[in-house]
């Protein structure tokens, strides 16, 4: 059984994980608006792997007997400057969900809850490699910046991005 403390704090991360999802589809939505074909593909299929996210903590909330609480999604922006504008708010976005996950960390520690604290190990090891993923595109375009053609071929390289469903947090 979740305590009520560990309870609220995965319902208050489902919430984020479903703003995470808002956030990617507003940007693909825009990224589409300016014709960055494969951008707009990258977050989409970003916008998936949210809602996986936050489906995998509604899962388990009910696998352990809990409730789930859904809250209303806040507004997200709905316009960005340039490609770079979104990826540094992608990677600021996903250091901010890292904390989150930190935090559901040490919530499962002060309870005591070893079964969530061993759920979020998928989790924790999720952001390296979203962080990582970010980090690396965001360089890549800032090494571009200006030149058309560079920018052109990182867009192209993003549309090759093929969704593939979470399977080891199962
Ligand atoms: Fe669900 Fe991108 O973290």
């Amino acid at each position: 059984m979740l305590s009520s403390k560990m309870q609220n704090a995965l319902n208050a991360h489902i919430n984020a994980e479903l703003w995470s999802a808002y956030l990617y589809l507003s940007m693909s939505l825009d990224a589409s608006a300016k014709g960055y074909k494969g951008l707009a593909n990258w977050f989409m299929i970003q916008f998936r792997e949210e809602q996986d996210h936050a489906q995998l903590f509604m899962d388990y909330v009910l696998a352990r007997g809990g409730q789930v609480a859904l809250a209303p999604i806040a507004e997200v922006p709905t316009q960005w400057e340039s490609p770079v504008a979104m990826f540094r708010d992608t990677l600021a976005h996903e250091q901010k969900v890292t904390e989150l996950i930190n935090g559901l960390c040490r919530t499962a520690d002060e309870e005591k809850d070893y079964a969530t604290a061993n759920k979020l190990v998928w989790f924790v090891n999720e952001q390296v490699e979203e962080e990582d993923n970010v980090r690396s595109i965001l360089d890549q375009i800032k090494m571009v910046e200006g030149n058309n053609m560079g920018l052109y071929m990182i867009d192209k390289e993003l549309g090759a991005r093929v969704y593939s469903a979470p399977t080891a947090a199962q």
